[in-house]
């Protein structure tokens, strides 16, 4: 059996957003998948970043740990996982930028039958996790992706994470994932390769 190939996706200013990914990057993992960890890139300036304590520092940090999303990537995987901190309530322009750029895979019908699943983290409890969360689901649709959110299908649904995608509440960038959203990620890893597994095994034939 092929193993399925992942991409995962995310942006990160702080770590919270990345500990999901590697978290989701394990579950998939130990499901037998291939993965693939990037981070999306700054989109402003050096001078406005400059301006936010941190920013330059941490940013340089996640850069040289993973590689920049490319276009080549998202055609080359099976299954492609998004993930973002709140920006009042919605995507980062940073995650949004990369997705924006894949318009020419999508004009070419090229992401069409790949599943998509989403993960994020806000500051605050109802600071936006599960709206951010679903307008990623916009356009994952646009794109052709078979959506795989979670459910309740896990047990550790019950006690953190959404139905969704994994999430996390960082209260003002001081706490990092907890164990019980740790297992909601693993969760989700896990659940998606086994689904992207599913779908690829004759997908040509379903999906055209
Ligand atoms: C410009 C800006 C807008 C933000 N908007 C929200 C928001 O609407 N709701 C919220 O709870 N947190 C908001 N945050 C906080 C981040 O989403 C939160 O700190 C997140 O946990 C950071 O994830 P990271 O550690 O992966 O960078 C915002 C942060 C910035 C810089």
């Amino acid at each position: 059996m092929t193993a399925p190939k992942i991409l995962i996706v995310f942006y990160s200013r702080n770590g919270s957003t990345e500990a999901l990914a590697k978290a989701i990057a394990e579950g998939a993992e130990n499901a037998g998948g291939e993965v693939r960890l990037r981070r999306a890139r700054e989109i402003v300036s050096a001078e406005v970043m400059a301006k936010a304590p941190g920013w330059t520092e941490k940013a340089t940090e996640m850069n040289e740990r993973y590689p920049m999303p490319t276009e080549e990537d998202a055609e080359w995987a099976d299954a492609i996982i998004f993930g973002t901190p709140t920006r009042f309530g919605s995507v980062t322009s940073e995650l949004k930028a990369y997705i924006d750029g894949l318009g020419g895979l999508w004009f070419a019908g090229k992401l069409n039958g790949k599943v998509g699943s989403v993960f994020g983290s806000t500051s605050s409890t109802h600071g936006g996790n599960e709206s951010t969360l679903l307008s990623l689901y916009n356009p994952m649709a646009h794109l052709g992706l078979i959506i795989v959110p979670l459910g309740y299908a896990d047990k550790a649904l019950f006690e953190a994470g959404t139905p969704y995608g994994a999430t996390h509440v960082s209260i003002h960038d001081t706490v990092s994932p907890n164990a019980k959203e740790l297992e909601v990620a693993r969760f989700q890893g896990r659940r998606v390769a086994s689904v992207a597994q599913r779908l690829t095994t004759g997908a040509e034939a379903f999906f055209n």
